[in-house]
């Protein structure tokens, strides 16, 4: 039994993932400062759910050196699991400094009390943007990831840096992990695939960059949970996977099957490349596959349809 602090806990991934976690036995304590970046009902509720399957989650911020000690000399901790992060590729434009502020500042407040606590494992969450601008796909976790194509991704790549230095000075032991797309049931308002389908219902047009020639490499939440403890309990000292689905489909294709479930047709409005968004984003999952058993197994039909599905009880019982 593993004792593991998840941070982002009130988040899409950490939500999930804190109950995988603690489903096998592994006591969770969860952090989240609830911020507004979207809806801080839909967290609150994640929240609520976690707490009626014990598991609490302290508002805190990463920055908050206090209560991060606190919480260390309270529990003892075998792991850490960092989600919390300031997510997001077009809000880097509106508030840049909110990625300095958790991403960098938040993460090496974490890295600072690691420092005191050896044994304790970090897996941490990077993302899919550090390859950028990298034109060779699939994308290969040996492949270089020097040309971020905006600031949340400079501050992933950074975070992999920060990282490895302390890995390097103090000898934790360091996963991190590319999330590529992750979508499902519970997930992030802000994300295509949840603003889509509340734009197709309401009839307001959907806004399709790059002609809808965009491709992603869509992962389903509970494949990446598996992943995600898998990394956990992998053994090594310091390594980076990818953790997505290995098989990207163009962003029209995911409309048209989105338009099936939902019954009806999205106002398609088509527009021109995204400054800041990558055409293609394409997991290679061989190091995934070999070391930690990573075998994503949702298609994006299958995958879709427990999103909807939740999506619309959820809408019958409170707007989020
Ligand atoms: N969902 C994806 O497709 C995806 C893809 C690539 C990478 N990621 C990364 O995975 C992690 C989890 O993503 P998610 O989709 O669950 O995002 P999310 O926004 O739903 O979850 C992040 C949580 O962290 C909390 N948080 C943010 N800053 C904080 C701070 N300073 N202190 C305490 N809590 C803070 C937020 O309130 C939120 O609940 C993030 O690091 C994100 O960058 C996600």
């Amino acid at each position: 039994m593993k004792t593991i602090l998840v941070t982002g806990a009130a988040g899409f991934i950490g939500f999930h993932t804190a109950q995988a976690l603690a489903k096998r036995g592994d006591r969770v304590v969860g952090l989240d400062n609830f911020n507004g970046y979207y809806s801080p009902a839909l967290k609150r509720k994640r929240a609520l759910i976690l707490k009626e399957k014990g598991i609490e989650v302290v508002e805190t911020d990463l920055n908050d050196h206090a209560t991060l000690r606190a919480l260390f000399e309270t529990y003892p901790f075998t792991d850490v699991l960092n989600l919390a992060a300031q997510a997001g590729v077009r809000y880097a434009r509106k508030n840049p400094q909110a990625y300095l502020s958790s991403n960098i500042d938040g993460f090496l407040s974490l890295l600072e009390i690691l420092r005191h606590y050896p044994e304790v494992k970090l897996t941490y969450a990077s993302s899919s943007s550090v390859y950028g601008r990298n034109e060779k796909i699939p994308f290969s976790v040996d492949d270089p990831t020097d040309q971020p194509a905006n600031l949340y991704a400079a501050t992933k790549k950074a975070n992999e840096l920060m990282a490895y230095s302390y890995h390097h000075l103090y000898g934790t032991r360091m996963t991190g992990l590319r999330f590529f797309t992750v979508y499902g049931p519970w997930g992030r308002p802000d994300m295509a695939y949840y603003s889509f389908a509340e734009a197709i219902l309401s009839g307001k047009p959907i806004h399709l960059f790059n002609e809808g020639k965009m491709q992603r490499d869509f992962t389903y939440i509970d494949d990446v949970v598996r992943g995600t403890i898998a990394a956990i309990d992998y053994p090594g000292s310091y390594e980076l996977f990818n953790l997505g689905n290995n098989r990207p489909v163009e962003l029209l294709e995911f409309v048209s099957i989105l338009e099936k479930l939902l019954g009806r047709e999205a106002v398609k409005v088509f527009e021109g490349p995204s400054a800041g968004e990558v055409e293609t984003t394409y997991a290679d999952i061989t190091s995934s596959c070999e070391k930690l058993g990573y075998a994503p197994s949702t298609n994006l039909e299958e995958g879709l349809a427990h999103f909807v599905s939740w999506y619309q009880g959820e809408k019958q019982c409170t707007p989020i």
